[in-house]
């Protein structure tokens, strides 16, 4: 039976269980006894596979729209793993906007290997591929960037980089397969930090890789086979189980990220607001035309001063600062001075990441509470608006902010 992938969310896949458990076993078991020294069963030794690393794994293919998938420890070992496919002397062309933590990969552990790689506007497909060379092996990019969230034209990307028979590979970390399937649009590889948007609960860190080809398949299995690096089997489950309520969790965190986008473009104190599907962002109509359904759940602005975006997050009680997103409670960062603070300066001055961006991740809260705090905390962060703070009431929701301050729910 063909189900929609909101059903088979809840509804994994799995090897045949005793007792016929509603929830598939954890087998935290690293070896599996074998009947005799020739005869191997379906597992053997959990670093090669796990039926609980199963599961899950064919849960992210059946979300990615079909295909093979590796669970790895983290997102930047789902990246490096899929890095691992280059040798000496070849070269990854990557879009600007893309997250440090990628960067640092590129930046100081391929150069060891000798794989070099070339960062270059991606906005126009064929320019972009036009800085490819012969040893050009594949290409990198997010479709919607970390952190400016620049909206890049994957179908356009892809077919430029077919022509010149160079791979694709796309993180989708910010929209999640629910919005996007990268491999629909002809991506090579598809890869998420599973710690965001997959896990959802801010209790896993995970990163997931997805390829259609079996000879991709077959090396990004020697790869976390060889080196040891998938998802041991007790994370597996945390994030099988984050899985099953992605379609609601995401559904309403994307409703509040555009009610919160709407508010600060309406606020008028201050610029360059961003969300990928917001009214005026000049990415939105390229993901309209390649099928996506949302935006995903991160919002960004500047400023126009440092101090005042750090006044700002500090002022701010329900989103609290931490440099991950995609979780059900909300978040604020400065990514220059957090998830970006290891690109070295000047290539975060080449692609021109602000020093005042503030990135928030919106979360399941309910709406009103983080529009009161977004607004009082402009208030106090002297960030003066078209409208009035009181734009929305919130006392009629049972957390009150005022309540508590940052400092006594630290203490709790
Ligand atoms: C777009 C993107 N890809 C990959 C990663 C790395 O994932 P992890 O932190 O799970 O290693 C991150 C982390 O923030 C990210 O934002």
């Amino acid at each position: 039976m063909s189900l929609h992938i909101h059903t088979r969310l809840v509804h994994p896949d799995g090897p045949a269980a005793q007792h016929r458990p509603t929830v598939a076993p954890v087998y935290l078991s690293s070896t599996f006894d074998q009947e005799s020294a020739t005869a191997f069963g379906e597992y053997d030794y959990s670093r090669s596979g796990n039926p609980t690393r199963s599961v899950l794994e064919s849960q992210i293919a059946a979300l990615e729209g079909g295909g093979r998938s590796f669970a790895f420890a983290s997102g930047v070992a789902a990246i490096a793993a899929v890095t691992r496919l280059l040798k000496p002397g070849e070269e990854i062309l990557a879009a600007n906007d893309l997250y440090g933590g990628t960067q640092r990969i590129f930046s100081t552990i391929l150069p060891d290997r000798g794989v070099d790689v070339r960062y270059c506007a991606a906005s126009n497909a064929d320019r972009f591929l036009g800085q490819a060379s012969f040893q050009t092996r594949l290409v990198y990019l997010e479709p919607v960037g970390n952190p400016m969230l620049t909206v890049y034209d994957v179908r356009a990307i892809v077919e430029a980089a077919r022509r010149r028979e160079i791979l694709v590979a796309v993180d989708n970390t910010l929209l999640s397969p629910l919005n996007l399937r990268p491999l629909d649009l002809g991506a090579d590889i598809v890869i998420h930090s599973a710690t965001k948007y997959l896990g959802g609960h801010s209790d896993v860190t995970a990163g997931v890789v997805t390829v259609r080809k079996e000879s991709l398949a077959e090396h990004l299995y020697r790869t976390q086979n060889g080196e040891g690096s998938a998802l041991p089997p007790f994370d597996c489950y945390q994030l099988e189980r984050g899985l099953r309520t992605l379609a609601l969790r995401l559904e309403r965190q994307q409703e509040n990220a555009t009610k919160i986008a709407q508010f600060i473009q309406a606020h008028g104190g201050l610029r360059q607001v961003r969300y990928p599907t917001l009214t005026g962002h000049p990415g939105r109509e390229i993901l309209a035309r390649e099928g996506c359904t949302g935006g995903g759940a991160v919002v960004c602005f500047e400023t126009g001063c440092v101090e005042t975006s750090k006044r700002l997050i500090e002022a701010l009680r329900l989103f609290s600062i931490r440099v991950s997103f995609g979780t059900v409670s909300s978040s604020a960062s400065l990514p220059f001075y957090m998830s970006h603070a290891s690109v070295p300066q000047q290539e975060r001055d080449r692609h021109g990441l602000p020093q005042d961006l503030v990135r928030l991740s919106v979360g399941i809260e309910h709406i009103d509470d983080l529009i009161a705090d977004l607004s009082r905390a402009l208030d106090i962060a002297g960030v003066p608006g078209r409208t009035p703070a009181t734009l929305i009431e919130p006392k009629d929701h049972p957390l009150s902010i005022e309540a508590s301050s940052k400092g006594e729910e630290a203490a709790a």
